[in-house]
């Protein structure tokens, strides 16, 4: 059985569908098979450091495998490091991160689970830096955490983007109009070429290729010549035209990420409407509904086999990594080849070049 351990869990960053999956493998398998005590620090790093937790027991798991968002709750403004506070009236940043390990100390905590995306686990990789004992959760629906093949919560929206891009083609048909749905995914196209991929879009605008529109507009012609009157274009948000830069919807400056991308799919309506007149044009912004809902079973699964070769690298000691899926296998890579690279869809890859071959346009 080996040496009783605490260990403590906490979400970071943007929800994202598997989450409580996560949660709750980790605590089962440390409950069940390790015998080890589970604490849940309440929204990502912010409960680590006012020292806000919940003790997490079979009970408090029960009923939450297919649930979307997280019990912990989540924010993916706190990073420690350089944490937003008000000093005489003026809001400052400074580094927290005393506080924390001074926390994780007082309640006696062995290992801190880290569930998050880029920035989450580059505070966990620092922690680690500090002397903490962490294993790193790669999560994102966006799919752009390197080392990993998927991040959980990825399919999932892909699921949501495929159903809604089903809804769209049957209006878009019955009215013979261009049909343009704008995805998330950051600076990668992930959910854009496998929404579009396994949804029969005819267009996938993706930020790995910036677009030329006149491209687009061909696209649409050579529908219009074989009785196709109707076009779906999948624009992801962080697409560019060729000459233009990229759309940004906000700016959430105490966020350690502040650049909110949104508002290319209604840009490129606008410019198809000057380019094609005669065509209605409408666009979508799917927007944050593919992060809600429950987690589809392929990601719960992910989730579950990310959350227990968590608690197995505990067991093991061998802390300062993140687990990870390459091919079929489940494994573990160190934090610090992780951080600071984005995964980003390979061009010349297969599942692009499937793509091509049958028929969707790139914009290229
Ligand atoms: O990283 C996940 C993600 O949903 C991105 O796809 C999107 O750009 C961003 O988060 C939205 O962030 P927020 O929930 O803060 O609006």
């Amino acid at each position: 059985m080996g040496e009783r351990k605490k260990v403590a869990i906490l979400t970071g960053g943007g929800d994202c569908p598997g989450l409580n999956a996560v949660i709750s493998s980790v605590v089962k398998t440390a409950i069940l098979k390790y015998k080890y005590e589970v604490i849940g620090y309440k929204f990502g790093y912010k409960g680590l450091y006012l020292n806000d937790y919940v003790k997490l027991d079979l009970n408090s798991v029960s009923g939450i495998l297919h649930k979307g968002g997280t019990i912990l709750y989540s924010s993916n403004k706190d990073n420690l490091f350089n944490y937003s506070a008000e000093e005489n009236g003026v809001m400052i940043k400074k580094d927290v991160s005393n506080v924390a390990v001074h926390n994780l100390q007082k309640e006696g905590v062995d290992v801190l689970v880290v569930v998050g995306g880029d920035g989450t686990l580059t505070s966990a990789r620092d922690f680690y830096r500090k002397g903490i004992n962490v294993i790193g959760i790669p999560k994102t629906i966006d799919n752009d955490l390197a080392l990993t093949d998927y991040t959980f919560g990825f399919q999932t929206s892909v699921n949501v983007v495929a159903e809604a891009l089903g809804r769209l083609h049957t209006t878009g048909e019955s009215h013979h109009r261009v049909m343009v749905l704008e995805v998330m995914g950051r600076n990668a196209g992930w959910i854009a070429l496998y929404g579009g991929l396994a949804a029969s879009a005819d267009v996938i605008l993706i930020p790995e290729i910036p677009y030329d529109i006149t491209k687009v507009v061909e696209k649409v012609k050579e529908r219009d010549r074989n009785n196709k009157s109707f076009t779906i274009i999948v624009v992801a948000e962080g697409a560019k035209p060729i000459d233009g830069q990229i759309v940004v919807s906000k700016i959430i400056e105490d966020s350690e990420d502040p650049i909110r991308l949104g508002g290319i799919g209604q840009k490129l309506a606008m410019d198809l409407e000057r380019l094609i007149p005669h065509h209605e044009i409408r666009s979508t912004n799917l927007g944050h509904i593919q992060r809600g809902g429950d987690t589809s079973p392929y990601d719960r699964i992910l989730s579950i086999r990310y959350g227990t070769q968590a608690v197995e690298l505990i067991k093991e000691e061998k802390y300062g990594n993140m687990v990870c899926l390459r091919g079929n296998e489940i494994g573990y890579v160190s934090l610090e080849d992780v951080i600071g690279k984005i995964k980003n869809v390979n061009v010349n890859g297969s599942v692009m070049n499937a793509a091509r071959s049958v028929g969707i346009s790139f914009g290229d």
